[in-house]
């Protein structure tokens, strides 16, 4: 496949249906996306298959069983090879943006490490993740739905996923900015009417009246975005209008 994904997790059934259905699911059945898992859980020897243990200085919770763990990763790096580039998810990690997706689309072979309870050992970190990556400022319980965030943005920029009825590169994010609204049938909803120029047949008027939509949204919305943005001298001049 263009793209392998080694996902080491305790919770693998989580995956079958982001690997099943709609576009990942198709990628996938296609032979195009490729997802693996290893469970540290098939790891264990102990006969109650322990994955969690106590950690050092005492406190609440527990963390992942650093034996079981790291047998997976090496499990995980054998079908991957030792050139797989390791990524653990969590909220210490690097925020995920599009342009880090595509950093990420450029990469064969990828390890994800998903944490449950608080998290692993911070030598596992050391000297087996290349990567610590967060999807975003909140915490989740585990790692296993942001493998899945990280795993769709990537798949979906891997050439042919998307069908060229949706192509990648007209996407929200792609030049930085919010994506312009959008409208099908009927021509009237409530009383409301679709803006008069989408009706219009004149492709570049949309296409400059679509841009637009686009950049007052974002300095509304996300001025953020705006500030490390090098706007196009097209973009600039709609925008001081
Ligand atoms: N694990 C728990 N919360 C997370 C987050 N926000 N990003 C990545 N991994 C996580």
């Amino acid at each position: 496949p263009e793209k392998w994904f080694g996902v080491v997790s305790l919770f693998p059934d989580m995956f079958a249906p982001f690997t099943q259905q709609g576009v990942i699911g198709r990628a996938v059945k296609s032979g195009k996306l490729s997802v693996d898992t290893f469970n540290p859980r098939d790891f264990t020897h102990d006969r109650h298959r322990t994955v969690d243990d106590r950690p050092y200085g005492g406190g609440p919770g527990m963390l992942m069983m650093v034996k079981p763990l790291t047998d997976a990763i090496h499990a995980a790096k054998s079908i991957g090879g030792e050139n797989s580039k390791v990524i653990y998810l969590s909220p210490q990690g690097k925020p995920l943006d599009q342009a880090g997706v595509q950093r990420l689309a450029n990469i064969d072979r990828t390890i994800l490490i998903c944490g449950r309870y608080e998290g692993i050992d911070e030598r596992v970190i050391e000297r087996h993740v290349d990567e610590e990556v967060s999807i975003g400022d909140y915490v989740l319980s585990g790692g296993e739905l942001p493998a899945m965030v990280l795993m769709d943005a990537v798949a979906r920029l891997v050439p042919g996923v998307l069908g060229h009825k949706a192509s990648a590169v007209e996407d929200s994010f792609t030049d930085g900015l919010l994506d312009c609204p959008h409208y099908t049938r009927p021509e009237v909803l409530d009383g409301q009417k679709v803006p008069e120029v989408l009706l219009s047949g004149d492709h570049e008027k949309i296409r400059q009246w679509r841009l637009m939509q686009s950049l007052v949204r974002t300095k509304q919305r996300r001025p953020d975005l705006l500030n490390h943005l090098a706007l196009t001298e097209e973009q600039q001049r709609l925008l001081d209008q």
